[in-house]
Parts: structure tokens; sequence; C-alpha cells
């Protein structure tokens, strides 16, 4: 069985990659359960340049296949921000809920139609002799007035997307109904196209 290291220290994440690669037969594991710490410092502008970072430090430590996902919140009002900086949006330290806290904040004037937003996932995977493959995936929806449900992680108590008719947040949908739809199940079901072609 082929095993992929996950370059990620984000539970939540490694959960929803774990699933899709398990159907392709494929073990992951995230960095903490083969015990290699890696945290670099994210300095890229965009979400590849980022992306990259992650999966080349977890391989230059491990030697193995590794897949590192970067990904964000891209609300048009905002012309595209918090995109790149989607985890430290209220600063360094911010948590999920100091970020939806400015999100909210900053859209206080604008009407239900202009709350227009996007995820955005970009993975990059590097196989053991270090050939690289990326693939991105997105999905499009409204930003919400209130966080509203209590699954998942970041955004998704704000995010209501557009395939469920944004009437439910990732939140209250819940994880099996986000994978059917999510920017990273997209971003994996390329990827793994791609690496099976
Ligand atoms: P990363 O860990 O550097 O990729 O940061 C991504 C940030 O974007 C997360 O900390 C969240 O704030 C946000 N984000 C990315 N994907 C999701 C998602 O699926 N749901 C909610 N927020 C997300």
């Amino acid at each position: 069985m082929k095993r992929v290291i996950i370059a990620t220290n984000n539970a939540h994440k490694v959960t929803e990659i774990r699933d899709t690669f398990a159907d392709m037969g494929w073990e992951c594991l995230s960095l903490k359960e083969v015990g290699i710490q890696s945290d670099p410092e994210e300095n890229g502008t965009t979400l590849v340049e980022n992306a990259r970072i992650k999966a080349r430090a977890a391989h230059e430590l491990s030697g193995c296949a590794v897949l590192a996902d970067d990904s964000g919140l891209l609300v048009d009002a905002l012309d595209g921000a918090p995109g790149v900086y989607s985890s430290r949006y209220a600063g360094e330290d911010a948590s999920d809920g100091d970020n939806n806290e400015l999100l909210l904040k900053n859209l206080a004037e604008v009407a239900p139609e202009d709350r227009k937003a996007h995820f955005s996932c970009v993975l990059v995977f590097i196989d053991e002799d270090g050939s690289e493959t990326v693939a991105e995936g997105r999905v499009d929806g409204l930003i919400g007035f209130e966080e509203r449900g209590n699954e998942g992680f970041g955004y998704d108590p704000l995010f209501l997307p557009d395939d469920f008719g944004n009437e439910k947040t990732f939140s209250e949908l819940g994880l099996e109904e986000k994978q059917k739809v999510s920017h990273r199940a997209r971003a994996l079901s390329q990827l793994a196209s791609q690496l099976q072609g």
C-alpha cells in the first residue's frame, strides 16, 4: 500500500484528505503520526506558493511521498480578502471565532446579494522521487450574517454554499455533505485523476 504523509498540523484537513485517498487504497499519515515536526513559515503570496513551501519542507524531512494543501476564503466585496491570509485575518494568533467576527464586521454594510465568496484549495503532491503534481478546487457561495452550526472549522459557520441553495452553512451541513462539494474534495478528486491517469 502506498503511504503518503499529509503535511498539515490541522486535524480537520487530515480527516478530509484521508477519506478520499482511502478510496484509492492509499494510506495517509499525519505529520504527528510519523513523528515529524514541520511548521515552515508560509511567506508565499499565493496559495500554490504556500502549499509548495509546506510540501517541500515535509519531503526534505521525511524523504517520503507528501501532500500539502493551502486554502483560503476569497470574498468578492473585499477584493479577494482574506485569501492567503485566511487563517490570520484578525492577527497572528487569531482564533476562528476572531476571524469570523472581523469578517462579519467588514461585511456589515454589504447586502445579501453582494456577499459572494469562494473557498479555494491548492494541493501540491511530491512523490518519493521529488516529482510534483499540483491540483486546484473551488466552491462558490455566500457569506451569512451570523455564525450557524457546530461542525467543521474556520469560516464554515458563515459559508452558505451555492450547491445547497445558500440555505445552510458548511457547519450546519456537516462533514459528509461538505465533502460532496468542498474545494478540498474537488482538488483531491482532480489530483487523484492526475495521479491515476
Ligand atoms: P491554511 O491552513 O494555511 O491553508 O489556512 C487556511 C485557512 O483558510 C483556515 O485556517 C481557514 O481559516 C480557512 N479555510 C480553508 N479551508 C476551509 C474550510 O474548508 N472551511 C473553513 N475555513 C477554511
